[in-house]
């Protein structure tokens, strides 16, 4: 497959005629359908079972999570156009006259109108760059270090990646429009990109983009909205948000290639306790089984599997070892022989199962699209789970296969075609091992971490961004690559901190560590033979730095956890670009702002991301209304919005910013291991003086691990606050106590003295005592309050 080249509407035939439901190409009709969802969702289909045969949609969006109108309308005209138009019958999106919808043999293709002004983001994890004008790109997933050339791996751009999610998140001036292409196999894309051999992109290339497949089902979703959060919601309603994770997986997490056992991590164990460096996860690499035997331990470096893993537990680690799906070619082999006694292995044209190479030399490949591949897999995962481990990191399942081509690799029982399933291999792979772990636990929220991904994937698996290398330029991408992410349905997502391939220096490791201790996956990962990169292992002053950063992310995780449960419950993004809270305002143009990013509403990070630099400028996004500030969390100064200014940042800072107006929950105190109590928190209001908005917060706590909140296990209040002079108020209500009583504490900035706490049993008016943190760089001068409980 070549990956530079994609259909030309040139060789198209468009259609140039639509009455009553069907399109007219040349003659031919083409049945249509436009759902309108409802809430301006839409979903388009052309329907020829001669031309498109084949409906492979095996993992099905959930169209039936909108009710209510549309203010939008989305129409064919007489000639065959397609069009969206807004509430006022304005035109938002139009389809290229003469040449909206065409087909050529199997492939079709949508082609639209765009500007000098559209702005287009999404698609997965693609690492062209923030905003994606001028690109021409395929969505199909590869093993990027198989299947592209190292060099330019290491230092420059490749394109595909491990995820395949053929969305556009387009803008026109005040329009956000989402574009989900609702196809299983290869998608293309082109958003104005060169046509000719000049090697570079060229931004006067005519005034369309379009996307299409080579075959099967023509459809896709439009979501019209008003602002990118807005759209993002909505996508991740239509593609399932992310189910509320573990609040271990949202800790700091140490890997490495080359951790074999019980031994290495007993060694780490003892390593994070000795440096009080709070760390949840402990992950085992291939060389955990028995000649990377997929279900196996190995004889050398295991004994007691659950003795072990569970000394491992009662100590506060979670082990997570790594699962791939080739299971190898060898007799005695109980998981292949099962395996084949199932007949669930993928097909090859001939009928025989499909042979790959993977770690363990030939591997067959399960066929997670048959129900009863992913009951046999899940069967597996089960009884991984019984035997202790607490999650799992799903891994070559693009899938790679080494040298083999992947063509022959047949579904259904044979009966499909390669592309069938390729983009969603991964999903099947996360669906069924999602299924064994709750099979073994079924009130434990699972925890699977996914090389590859889909759309949709993100309700049985996060992602880490893959094979990554220790340099500025990879540090500097993944910003932008997990930002996309984010606004395309997968927000639970993280790349190897300090970077996988070669060698991490000091410099690197922290500036890694400090731009991404927030990132919503935070994991520590090296390839075998590089320079070990454990958190200590860049000398005692690097390790300091480093490890307040990441107590910080523990302090913060109350404040995270909100962002999932909203997350979980209608899609926000967690981490997003500063164009999804802010518009353009005061000459700021957050269009192609790649190095800053929000974390939740609150938090803004601007991470110095060159090697060398100490200074750079920050955007200071705010509201319309000018009424915006942001607290630096270096000196607690409150800056005003609309405007860029120069920072520089010292050894132990990194640029931070709390926005004013806001609430955020922290655990108490400094954070010196992985303990957490989402019920003893601290309440930071963000008003400076002078500050007359109020704030306000949802807060709501839970067991973070298992699924009872579901059932009303669950501590929630809603807390507003705002200040008047030098005094806080702050009042709580709306107390439901389904798990155990919250206790809180007011922390005020900038002067602020006095705390009015009002609660459902009394009024109380406190003297605030000082309180000296350090979040980045200097101590802040807080003040707190008492305890109290509601
Ligand atoms: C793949 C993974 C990498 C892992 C290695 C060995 O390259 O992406 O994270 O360490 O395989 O399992």
């Amino acid at each position: 497959m070549y990956f530079q080249k994609i259909r030309h509407p040139s060789n198209f035939r468009f259609a140039d005629a639509h009455a009553e439901g069907a399109l007219s190409i040349a003659g031919q009709t083409l049945a249509t359908r436009i759902r309108d969802l409802g809430e301006d969702v839409f979903h388009v289909e052309l329907q020829d079972t001669q031309r498109w045969p084949l409906d492979a949609r095996l993992v099905r969006m959930h169209d039936d999570a909108f009710s209510g109108t549309s203010r939008h309308r989305l129409a064919f005209d007489a000639q065959g156009v397609l069009s969206l138009s807004n509430a006022q019958g304005e035109c938002v999106l139009s389809g290229v006259g003469d040449a909206s919808l065409g087909v050529c043999g199997s492939a079709w293709l949508v082609q639209w109108h765009r500007d000098a002004d559209t702005r287009f983001y999404g698609q997965g994890d693609k690492v062209t760059g923030l905003e994606k004008t001028g690109k021409r790109t395929k969505f199909w997933n590869l093993d990027v270090w198989g299947d592209h050339p190292m060099h330019s791996v290491s230092e420059g751009v490749v394109d595909p990646r491990y995820a395949a999610i053929p969305y556009l998140l387009v803008r026109q001036g005040d329009n956000w429009i989402g574009i989900l292409v609702d196809h299983p196999g290869s998608v293309f894309m082109d958003t104005g990109s060169n046509w000719f051999f000049t090697g570079r992109d060229d931004h006067n290339a005519p005034p369309a983009f379009w996307f299409g497949a080579d075959e099967g089902v023509p459809a896709f979703y439009l979501i019209a909205g008003d602002s990118a959060a807005d759209v993002t919601r909505r996508l991740q309603r239509l593609v399932g948000t992310t189910p509320l994770p573990p609040l271990w997986s949202l800790g700091h997490h140490q890997c490495r290639w080359g951790y074999r056992g019980p031994r290495d991590l007993e060694a780490l164990d003892e390593s994070f306790r000795a440096y009080e460096f709070p760390c949840d996860g402990l992950w085992l690499d291939i060389d955990y089984m028995d000649n990377y035997k997929v279900f196996t331990t190995s004889p050398q470096f295991f004994g007691d599997v659950s003795a072990e893993i569970g000394a491992l537990e009662a100590k506060g680690r979670r082990v997570v070892p790594i699962l791939d799906p080739g299971v190898k070619v060898e007799e005695g082999y109980a998981v292949a022989a099962s395996g084949l006694a199932a007949d669930i292995f993928c097909k090859n044209p001939e009928g025989k199962p499909y042979v790959g190479f993977v770690w363990p030399g030939r591997t067959w490949m399960p066929d997670f699209s048959l129900e009863a591949g992913r009951s046999w897999w899940a069967e597996h995962v089960k009884r991984f789970r019984e035997s202790g481990f607490h999650g799992a990191w799903i891994d070559m399942n693009d899938p790679s296969v080494g040298a083999a081509e992947v063509d022959d690799m047949r579904f259904q029982n044979g009966q499909w075609p390669h592309w069938t399933y390729h983009n969603l291999y991964a999903t099947g792979m996360a669906q069924a091992t999602h299924e064994g772990f709750l099979k073994a636990r079924p009130d434990e929220r699972p925890f699977l971490v996914s090389r590859s991904a889909a759309a949709g994937s993100s309700r049985w698996a996060a992602v880490w961004t893959g094979d990554n290398f220790s340099n500025w330029h990879h540090l500097r991408m993944t910003l932008h690559c997990t930002l996309n992410l984010a606004l395309s349905g997968i927000p639970f997502n993280g790349p190897d901190v300090p970077g996988f391939g070669g060698h991490a220096d000091r410099e690197l490791a922290i500036a890694w560590y400090k731009a991404g201790m927030l990132f919503p996956f935070l994991r520590n990962h090296s390839l075998i033979g590089t320079t070990q990169q454990e958190p200590w292992a860049f000398g005692a002053d690097a390790m300091q730095v480093i490890r307040h950063f990441v107590r910080l992310r523990y302090k913060l995780l109350p404040y995270l956890y909100q962002l999932w449960i909203a997350q979980a419950r209608d899609g926000s993004a967690v981490m997003r670009p500063l164009f999804h809270d802010f518009d353009n305002h005061d000459g700021l143009v957050l269009d192609y702002i790649d190095d800053q990013f929000l974390v939740g509403p609150a938090i803004m990070q601007a991470p110095l991301v060159h090697q060398g630099e100490q200074r750079r400028e920050v955007a200071l996004p705010g509201a319309a209304d000018g009424h915006t500030r942001w607290m630096d969390a270096g000196d607690g100064s409150f800056l005003q919005a609309g405007r860029s200014i120069q920072v520089t940042s010292g050894a132990q800072a990194t640029p931070l910013y709390l926005r004013e107006g806001q609430i955020l929950p922290m655990q108490t105190g400094e954070r010196l291991s992985q303990e957490n109590d989402l019920t003893d928190i601290e309440l930071h209001l963000i008003l400076g003086r002078g500050c007359t908005q109020a704030a306000t917060l949802a807060y709501a706590a839970d067991d973070g691990a298992s699924f009872g909140y579901r059932r009303g296990e669950r501590s929630q209040c809603r807390i507003r606050a705002w200040r008047d002079g030098d005094t806080l108020h702050v009042d709580v209500d709306e107390v439901h106590t389904g798990w155990k009583p919250l206790r809180l504490r007011v922390v005020g900035y900038d002067g602020a003295h006095t705390a009015v706490i009002t609660t459902p049993v009394g009024r109380s008016t406190q003297a605030l005592t000082p309180y000296r943190w350090t979040c980045s760089g200097g101590p802040l001068a807080a003040a707190m309050g008492d305890v109290v409980e509601v």
